[in-house]
């Protein structure tokens, strides 16, 4: 029988949906509107191997700048400075890197993985960080390569997508590409209260849970409960 690995997500409570964990070197997007807990939920990712599981990682981020990220991430008792000071993270703002085209930004990305012999990458969002690209050729052959070198150096991967999801599926690149595909959903209920829900959409080579869970946000993050309701 093959044994194969299995890495926990960092995410409390979504192990147990996926086999117990993402396979090494998967790309999993993570699509969800606007505040639906990416953010969060990708520095968990990062956070919990980081400290836990000696997988260092990069995050690389484009929605929040560096200073209001680790400020927001402390409020859930995630302090990545510490993190960078012991080298098991290195943050990038990819805002700073801007106009210098996808594919320098590719290299940095690759580059800040070596430095820190990274196991992980997170990006936040995907959606931002195509935006310099216009061309659709340019931006299908980069995802490709994207997802050939990360696997190949089976490094796990996160990458967040905040426009609508008809779009993503619009283009259909992103998905096709992805091993797996997460979904935060908010929705309003009966009682007039705006809740967020996770699906996990696809997940390659994984009996994987295929219900709505509800998502709790604690003071350590978020954890995705074991019903929905
Ligand atoms: N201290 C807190 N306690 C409880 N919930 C919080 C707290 N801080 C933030 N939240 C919740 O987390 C949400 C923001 O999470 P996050 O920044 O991860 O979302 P996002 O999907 O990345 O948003 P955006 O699309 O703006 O990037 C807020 O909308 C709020 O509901
Ligand atoms: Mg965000």
């Amino acid at each position: 029988m093959i044994t194969e690995e299995r890495v926990p997500t960092g995410i409390p409570g979504l192990d147990p949906l996926i086999e117990g964990g993402l396979q090494r070197g998967d790309f999993v997007l993570l699509l969800g509107g606007m505040g639906t807990g990416k953010t969060i939920f990708s520095s968990q990712f990062v956070y919990n191997a980081a400290l836990n599981l000696n997988e260092p990682a990069v995050f690389a981020t484009f929605e929040e700048d560096i200073k209001s990220l680790k400020r927001n991430m402390l409020n859930f008792g995630m302090d990545l400075s510490m993190l960078e000071s012991k080298k098991r993270a290195k943050l990038i703002d990819l805002d700073v890197l801007e106009g210098r085209g996808l594919s320098s930004n590719i290299q940095v990305l690759l580059e800040a993985l070596d430095e820190i012999k990274g196991r992980r990458l997170v990006v936040d969002s995907l959606t931002a960080f195509l935006a310099g690209t216009g061309e659709k050729f340019d931006y299908t052959f980069m995802m490709h390569l994207i997802y050939k070198t990360l696997k190949r150096e089976g490094i796990t991967t996160l990458m967040t997508a905040s426009r609508q999801i008809s779009k993503v599926q619009e283009t259909g690149v992103e998905e096709f590409v992805a091993d797996g595909i997460f979904q935060l959903e908010s929705y309003v209920t009966d009682q007039m209260e705006m809740k967020t829900r996770f699906l996990v959409k696809k997940l390659r080579g994984t009996e994987h849970d295929r219900k709505y869970h509800s998502l709790a946000f604690t003071p350590n993050g978020l954890t995705i409960l074991a019903f929905s309701g």
